[in-house]
């Protein structure tokens, strides 16, 4: 929002040499450093469980640092310590946690460089996806601080029959169990984190098994910002040994998820299961993202925001494009000038300017994303795939690839990498595709490319997702301007960087 309150975090322009520099040689500098991370309790780094090596995903012969892993005893003294916080952090004042929100937003800033070089290194991403995601964190603390100041804590309602002064306040729940991806290490990590902080609630952070360095020092900026030592842990590990037990335990009062759909599901269960009060999921999870081009689109603007939507990130945005229906017209054109962008794609290594695509998050996700290549191969047709380099094999990289299918309900599940699905459609069948479309039971994003403002407006009301993006590409919101969530397999909303989010934090009170 670009308004008196507040103002979305501007960055770098890295295009001049002298504003790219700093980037590069922070990445470099970083290269033979170790960082050390672990979960993060009453304040204090704990260091019981084995280390484990966190990897490059450019390079595996690049260890970035290690971090050690919770264990169930220190789930349980997670939840012990935050939950004695709650009382006296609850009772803080709404503008002093805000500040803290603030503050830590500044920190973010300030530390710009080595949280780039950090999340380059950790997460794989390029120096501009770095970056952003560094500014994403700063706009969440910001905004969340100031729809914090405007909506939590106590008003005035007026008057009884009786003549008493009546009041009502939102405050936080108790304690919150934050659960997070890999792909926004830091903007999802934090955004959780800090809508939860700043409506009263202390937290437990559990950050994704790949990217828990970022969160580790995340939290101790957090700490540094004034976040008190009670009010907040870091337990990184894995979904089973850490994830799991908080879902299932008592003393968690609210969950707030990103991930995949299954784990959402698991959680869900989990949370039907316990014996107690029925307490609030925020879960934000795939999609089966499409995008709609009819005969009257720009071709060159379409391609462009193609290549983006769908690759940009390697494909690792829950928004990225999935599904290309190309109306059959101009399908021919479009594919062809598709095929010539992807070859102009370059893959390879993320800290250099000329990169467009990066590796995929492990060799896991690789291995996954290979073998629906595979199969596509067997049982659609190749369009382009773009070349990899020829060093590929010491990181995880996947080519881009597009294959031509004949429906959406040809794949089975979300494919979180570089690979895009094309389907010709006539304008006749305009309805039946959008209604295929929501027959996924996803509902994140959605594009339209169209001049035909009568086509784009049906299409918009007659779709049911969260995001939908016009003549333009479908991914990187912003937050305070574009909330962002979907609906159905896609999410329980509220939008994170919306004017609601911060509502399913809190509990209301009248007195
Ligand atoms: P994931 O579901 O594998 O893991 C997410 C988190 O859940 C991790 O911290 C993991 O350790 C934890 N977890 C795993 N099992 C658990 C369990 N049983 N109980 C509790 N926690 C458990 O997802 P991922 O691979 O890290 O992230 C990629 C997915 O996230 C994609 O599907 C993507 O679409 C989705 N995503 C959605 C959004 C959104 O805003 N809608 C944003 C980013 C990513
Ligand atoms: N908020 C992220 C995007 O829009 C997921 O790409």
């Amino acid at each position: 929002i670009y308004g008196e309150e507040r103002r979305n975090s501007y960055g770098p322009n890295i295009e001049i040499e002298s504003e790219w520099r700093p980037f590069r040689e922070a990445v470099e500098g970083f290269m033979g450093r170790q960082w050390l991370g672990g979960p993060i309790i009453g304040g204090q780094l704990r260091q019981s469980g084995e280390p484990r090596a966190v990897t490059a995903p450019q390079d595996r012969r690049i260890q970035a640092g290690s971090v050690h892993w919770a264990g169930t005893e220190e789930v349980s003294e997670a939840l012990d310590q935050v939950g004695q916080g709650f009382a006296g952090w609850n009772a803080t004042p709404v503008d002093e946690r805000a500040g803290c929100l603030e503050r830590l937003g500044d920190l973010l800033e300030e530390n710009l460089a080595e949280l780039v070089a950090l999340c380059h290194l950790e997460a794989g991403k390029t120096i501009q996806d770095s970056i952003d995601e560094v500014r994403e964190a700063v706009d969440f603390c910001r905004y969340y601080a100031v729809q914090a100041r405007k909506g939590i804590g106590q008003t005035q309602l007026g008057t009884t029959f009786d003549g008493r002064e009546r009041q009502y306040r939102l405050e936080g729940r108790g304690v919150f169990a934050c659960i997070s991806p890999w792909n926004f290490p830091l903007a999802i990590f934090l955004g959780q984190v800090s809508a939860a902080l700043v409506t009263g609630n202390t937290v437990i952070a559990k950050p994704a098994e790949q990217t828990s360095l970022i969160a580790f020092r995340a939290i101790q900026l957090a700490l540094d910002a004034g976040i008190p030592a009670d009010a907040i842990a870091l337990l990184p590990g894995d979904g089973a040994t850490v994830g799991a037990p908080l879902t299932s335990d008592p003393r968690v009062a609210g969950v707030a998820f990103t991930g995949s759909t299954e784990t959402a599901q698991l959680i869900n269960r989990a949370l039907a299961k316990r014996d107690t009060e029925v307490v609030p999921l925020i879960a934000e999870t795939g999609g089966q993202n499409a995008m709609l081009i009819d005969s009257t689109s720009l071709p060159e603007q379409v391609v462009r925001d193609v290549v983006r939507s769908a690759f940009a990130s390697a494909g690792q945005r829950c928004s990225a494009l999935r599904v290309l229906y190309v109306q059959q017209d101009v399908a021919d054109r479009i594919t062809e000038m598709l095929r010539g962008a992807m070859q102009e794609q370059v893959v390879g290594d993320p800290s250099l300017h000329s990169t467009d695509v990066g590796p995929v998050i492990d060799t896991e996700a690789q291995q996954g994303l290979l073998n629906h290549i595979e199969k596509m191969k067997r049982s659609a047709r190749l369009i382009a795939q773009t070349p990899l380099p020829a060093n590929a094999g010491q990181g995880t990289f996947v080519a881009p690839t597009a294959f031509e299918i004949d429906d959406i309900a040809q794949l089975e599940r979300e494919q979180f990498g570089p690979i895009l699905h094309v389907v010709r459609y006539k304008a006749s069948d305009l309805d039946r595709v959008i209604d295929s479309i929501n027959a996924t039971g996803y509902g994140l994003t959605l594009g339209v490319h169209s001049r035909n403002e009568e086509t784009t407006r049906h299409i918009a009301h007659r779709v049911r997702v969260g995001n939908i993006y016009i003549n333009r590409d479908q991914v990187g919101a912003v937050v305070g301007v574009q909330p962002f969530g979907g609906q159905g397999l896609s999410g329980t909303g509220p939008k994170a960087g919306g004017p609601r989010y911060l509502l399913r934090f809190t509990r209301e009170v009248t007195l």
